[in-house]
Parts: structure tokens; C-alpha cells; sequence
């Protein structure tokens, strides 16, 4: 469990290059847990970004592995190897052998990052899953797929606040719960369906909140983290 309210922000750095990801981690130092990069920084700059970055803060790589077991463990093994990596991620829907085979790969590790199933991306709608085949509602798809994680060994999940009550739930209180899709009272929903406020977020259980635009689209980044970091401290002290 993290202690300090900041410590439960993770920023998400999605930018296509490293000089403006670490323009905004350097005006965010100090105010957030972590930095999260994803694909398309990764993509674009590879290994180099976490070496920066790192410098600044602790780091999740979000690169949501989705792969034939074989390949996930090799991935997982040279990702945990980079500099700085808290968390690391892999897709739930990949099936229980891949997740099995990425807990082995770090296993022996001595601190080995938290490995963290994605559920159901909180992007889509219950329209859009029944496009790729998963009938139902986007709860009851991510509490099935939270259970598979927590069988496979996985520390924890990705998923949206509306699905945390029940997966804290089933899957108990040491189980990480990363909830992304977190929208302040004031802010847009751009591409996000299944979004809450980071006090929203909080209350249900979530551990981490996953905040991207709202924070490194903000006229004022620092001042919107700290705003969230100080929404996050009164979810906390009113329980
Ligand atoms: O800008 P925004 O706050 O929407 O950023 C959310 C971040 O969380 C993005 O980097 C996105 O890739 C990530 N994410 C998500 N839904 C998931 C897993 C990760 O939105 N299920």
C-alpha cells in the first residue's frame, strides 16, 4: 500500500518524443508516485526514455503484453531489467498460461516490479465488447478476468473504478487496484467511457490512480496534480 496521498498518482507520459515527457516529469517532480510510459513513447524512444525518466521518479511501463507465454516471459524478464520499473503490465485476456509464465520470469528476482493484469481496457463500452466476442457488461468481463490474474499470481489489476468494489472483493485487500480513466470534476472525457473522479476512484478502493490529460493537458500541470494529490488525501481521511 503506498503512504503519502502522492504516492497514489501515477501521471501518464503519453508523448511522442522524449523532450516533452521530460519537460512535464521535471515540472511534476515531487508531486506524484509515478510516471507511466506507454507505447508510444516507448515506441519512440525506447529504453533511452527510462533511463531519464527514471532520474525523476519511479516508473510504470505500461506496455500491455499480449502474447504466447513464451514470449510474454522473455518481454516481462527484459522489461523488469530497465532502470526505475515499479510496475509492469500484461493483458488478462492473453489467458492464464501467459500470465503464469510472466510471474515465473521475475520470480527470483530480489525486488521484481508489481505485475499488473489489464483488464478491460477503459476505453470500451459494453457496444464495443460485444464487437470482439465478450458479451455481458464491462464489470462482469473484468471481475472474471481480475480473478483469472489473481489465480495466475499477478500482484494486482488495471481496471475502471466502476469495477473496483467488486474485485477488492473477490480478490481481497492486498490485491493492486490501478484504476486510469480518472476525470476531475472539471475536466473532459476525451476518448474515455468509463471514467470516475479521483475521489470517486479512492472511496470504491482503487490503490493508484492513472491520470494522464487532465494533468499534462492542464494549463497549470503542477497545480491539476496537486489539486488531484490533495482530492485524493480528503477521499482518504474521510474513508
Ligand atoms: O489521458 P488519460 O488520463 O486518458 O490517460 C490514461 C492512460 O491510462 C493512458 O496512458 C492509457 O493508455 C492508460 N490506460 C487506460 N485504460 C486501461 C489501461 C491503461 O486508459 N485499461
Amino acid at each position: 500500500m503506498a503512504f503519502h496521498p502522492r504516492e497514489k498518482l501515477i501521471v501518464a507520459l503519453d508523448y511522442p518524443s522524449l523532450a516533452p515527457a521530460l519537460a512535464m516529469a521535471r515540472q511534476l517532480e515531487g508531486l506524484a508516485g509515478c510516471f507511466k510510459i506507454g507505447s508510444q513513447l516507448f515506441a519512440a524512444e525506447g529504453p533511452r526514455a527510462l533511463e531519464k525518466l527514471a532520474r525523476i521518479g519511479g516508473i510504470f511501463l505500461d506496455l500491455k503484453f499480449h502474447d504466447i507465454p513464451n514470449t510474454v516471459a522473455g518481454a516481462v524478464r527484459a522489461a523488469a531489467d530497465l532502470p526505475g520499473v515499479r510496475f509492469l503490465d500484461l493483458h488478462t485476456l492473453g489467458g492464464l498460461e501467459p500470465m503464469r509464465a510472466a510471474v515465473e520470469a521475475i520470480r527470483a528476482r530480489k525486488s521484481p516490479p508489481q505485475l499488473l493484469g489489464v483488464t478491460i481496457l477503459t476505453s470500451h463500452d459494453e457496444q464495443s465488447l460485444r464487437r470482439v466476442g465478450l458479451a455481458g457488461k464491462a464489470a462482469a468481463n473484468a471481475l472474471r478476468l481480475a480473478k483469472l490474474a489473481k489465480l495466475a499470481g499477478l500482484d494486482g489489476v488495471v481496471a475502471s473504478a466502476q469495477e473496483v468494489r467488486p474485485i477488492r472483493r473477490a480478490c481481497g485487500p492486498d490485491f493492486l487496484l490501478v484504476v486510469p480513466g480518472i476525470r476531475p470534476a472539471s475536466a473532459g472525457l476525451q476518448d474515455q467511457v468509463r471514467v470516475a473522479t479521483p475521489s470517486e476512484a479512492i472511496r470504491a478502493g482503487a490503490d493508484y490512480l492513472v491520470v494522464g490529460r487532465p494533468i499534462t493537458g492542464a494549463p497549470a500541470p503542477a497545480s491539476a496534480a496537486a489539486a488531484i494529490v490533495a482530492e485524493i488525501q480528503q477521499a482518504l481521511a474521510r474513508g
